[in-house]
């Protein structure tokens, strides 16, 4: 599985990239708003250090301003992908940009028929957001194995990408599952690093060494 990088903050970027660990990053109008940066100068920027699939979201509600916004977006890099909000509109500029070539990563989605209409629209990438269905007490991680299983069955290309993620037990289920990607906020990728005995057996390793008079 791939882990994307769920944020626009350019410090957290290049720290997680430095861990080798990261191949794209997803961002939101709401993470725009959180980094207080210039929308097309950050997404190159952050295309320049990913290197990756970076995710950089349409503002228009029809399918004619997606299009048009998505097309401006997809010259900044070679690296963007653009994300469409899942609806009527957003299926006609998904099949459209499809089309033109410009990869898509279908937002929003809460439901596995909406994920399989975006994949027969022609998206690159879904993504199912587990955190905002398991707030209203539904089964976020349900709606992903649903459909991976869809997509198991028809052999649909399109990429899963598990969206709004609130703890590392989320990535867990998403790699049990088999999902492509889980895109992940830098908080809960350096939970996934830490653990109390890792940080003890350091401590006592060190202890030890110095004890012994250990020097490299
Ligand atoms: C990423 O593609 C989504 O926009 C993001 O994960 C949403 O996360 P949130 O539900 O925490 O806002």
């Amino acid at each position: 599985m791939k882990l994307f990088l769920d944020t626009a903050n350019i410090k957290e970027i290049r720290e997680a990239v430095s861990w080798g660990i990261i191949s794209g990053v997803t961002t939101n109008p709401s993470l725009m708003e959180r980094a207080k940066a210039d929308y097309k100068n950050s997404i190159k920027e952050i295309c320049e250090i990913v290197k990756g699939p970076v995710s950089a979201e349409v503002l228009a509600r029809d399918a004619e301003g997606m299009i048009k916004e998505a097309t401006k977006l997809s010259e900044i890099d070679e690296h963007v992908n653009i994300k469409i909000p899942i609806g009527k509109e957003g299926l006609k500029a998904i099949k459209e940009l499809s089309a033109m070539g410009i990869k898509t990563n279908c937002t929003l989605i809460f439901s596995a028929n909406q994920a399989l209409l975006a994949a027969l629209a022609g998206a690159t990438y879904v993504s199912p957001f587990v955190g905002r269905l398991d707030d209203i007490g539904n089964d976020g991680m349900q709606i992903v194995a649903d459909i991976m299983q869809i997509f198991r069955n028809y052999c649909i290309e399109s990429q899963v990408i598990v969206a709004s993620v609130r703890h590392p037990e989320h990535v867990k289920e998403a790699a049990l599952i088999g999902a492509d990607i889980a895109t992940v906020p830098f908080a809960v990728l350096e939970k996934m690093v830490q653990h109390a005995l890792t940080d003890k057996g350091i401590e006592r390793f060190l202890e030890d060494a110095k004890k012994a008079g250990l020097k490299i």
